[in-house]
């Protein structure tokens, strides 16, 4: 059975009513399986598309990735023979009868470009952390996945492990009573940085590389060979969001989770020497937010810490000599005790006396939950509800990072920086001409 309940009709990207996407709700047969466009096939995406067609209830339909070599798009059509292929993914979606849900792997500045319409489409999308690269993208996905009706997951896959989900659990129970402070980190290297700026000239674009649809939205540049793709798009603000970008929707997410936090009311960052093209070296981003149930006052506070070698200073977390700070992660300060939630292992009570056994809560899996979802089995907990508040308190601290030394204050509802004209400029970005996103 492939035709929806009521009857659909061609349309317009972006032109479409909220009451013919709710329309668009399918009730599957028990062997008909749900049809997957992959948007972005090496890196992650090899991953995302492994994991999600591992279900026998998903078949890959249709691969798309702007390098047809052997690592990328070559790879996954040798293995998924019977999908189409395409490099654009605008031509795939042309053909948006032909597949169901849609998952993005691509770098960070194309996810909201590819999510928004397929959204628009009717097709339940799992989307790369961070959700977008922009604090409006952020917004725009959540608007969008409600006014659509699609299911929806961000790949922060670490949320459904067990890890996560027992240190989660702990929080909510009480185990180290209201939380007054968090601490969150990541120590690791940016291996990715390999030029101080923007490099004069060009090399000669690879035969099997589509340069201009890879640029997509982004402002056009020369290739150069190494510096962009793959991988090490990280280093440069046109296309991600350096090192908080990268390791905030994961490190920050059981904070997120556990405390129940939504959006925070001021942020302020200090950093190392930065440029407008390429990332930090090294950073502290402070968070105030609204206080929940969860946390001893009105008021919490949460600082996250990176580059390489960089943590938060011990003698401000109360810690016996003995415990050591894992590499990244995070330390929930509460008023009965502390929990240290390394990324990605299992928590650690630190409390007077000895500590009770933890008792571990069972992983989940983050792909197959979407895709029993779009099927209409269960729900997700990475939805673009809660994926775009931890993605725009993630990006806000991008944005201090480009006001630095400044307490940025937050209004969510107006989605403005109230006392910085320049850091609510960047809560976007100009897009190249003919890529804008389709906004809600
Ligand atoms: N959840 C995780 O643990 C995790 C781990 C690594 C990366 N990621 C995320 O996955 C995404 C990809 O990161 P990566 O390290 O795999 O990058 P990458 O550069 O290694 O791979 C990106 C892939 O997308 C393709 N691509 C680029 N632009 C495209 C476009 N416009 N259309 C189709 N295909 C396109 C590339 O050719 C390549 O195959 C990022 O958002 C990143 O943050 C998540």
């Amino acid at each position: 059975m492939r035709t929806p309940r009521l009857s659909r009709r061609d349309f317009a990207l972006g032109s479409v009513s909220a009451l013919a996407a709710a329309s668009w709700s399918r009730v599957y047969g028990a062997n008909e399986s749900l049809r997957l466009a992959s948007v972005g096939v090496g890196g992650k995406g090899w991953d995302d598309l492994n994991q999600i067609s591992a279900s026998p209830k998903v078949s890959a339909a249709a691969l798309c990735d702007t390098d047809e070599s052997d690592k990328f798009l070559g790879r996954a059509a040798t293995k998924f023979k019977d999908a189409k292929t395409f490099t654009d993914w605008r031509k795939l979606f042309d053909q948006h009868k032909t597949f169901d849900a849609v998952s993005v792997s691509t770098p960070d500045h194309m996810h909201a470009p590819v999510a928004l319409p397929a959204m628009a489409l009717g097709k339940h999308v799992f989307c790369q952390k961070p959700l977008t690269h922009t604090v409006h993208e952020a917004r725009q996905m959540k608007l969008a996945a409600k006014k659509y009706g699609v299911v929806t997951q961000m790949g922060n896959q670490i949320q459904s492990h067990e890890a996560y989900r027992t240190a989660v659990k702990l929080v909510r129970d009480g185990t180290i009573g209201k939380v007054k402070e968090v601490h969150s980190w990541q120590s690791g290297k940016m291996g990715w940085i390999l030029a101080p700026d923007r490099p004069k000239g060009a090399d000669p674009v690879p035969e099997k590389l589509h340069w201009d649809e890879w640029l997509g939205s982004a402002p056009s540049r020369p290739y150069k060979k190494s510096l962009y793709h793959d991988f090490n798009w990280r280093a440069w603000q046109d296309f991600s969001n350096g090192q908080l970008g990268d390791f905030g929707c994961h490190i920050l997410d059981p904070v997120f989770m556990a405390l129940g936090l939504t959006a925070p009311t001021t942020v302020r960052a200090k950093r190392s020497e930065m440029n407008r093209e390429v990332w930090y070296r090294s950073s502290v981003v402070e968070y105030e937010f609204p206080g929940t149930d969860r946390t001893a006052d009105k008021t919490v506070k949460v600082t996250w810490y990176d580059g390489e070698g960089k943590g938060p200073a011990r003698d401000k977390l109360g810690l016996k000599a003995d415990v050591k700070l894992p590499g990244s992660g995070s330390l929930l300060i509460g008023t009965k005790g502390s929990l240290m939630v390394p990324h990605v292992a299992m928590p650690k009570l630190l409390v007077d006396g000895d500590a009770p056994a933890i008792k571990p809560e069972a992983a989940v899996n983050h792909y197959t939950t979407w895709a029993d979802a779009c099927r209409g089995e269960g729900k997700t907990t990475s939805h673009f509800d809660y994926a775009s508040a931890l993605t725009e308190a993630v990006l806000l601290g991008t944005v201090a990072l480009r006001v630095p030394d400044e307490t940025l204050k937050w209004d969510t509802a107006a989605l403005t920086v109230t006392n910085s004209k320049e850091a609510t400029a960047l809560l976007t970005k100009p897009y190249r001409k003919g890529w804008e996103p389709k906004w809600v």
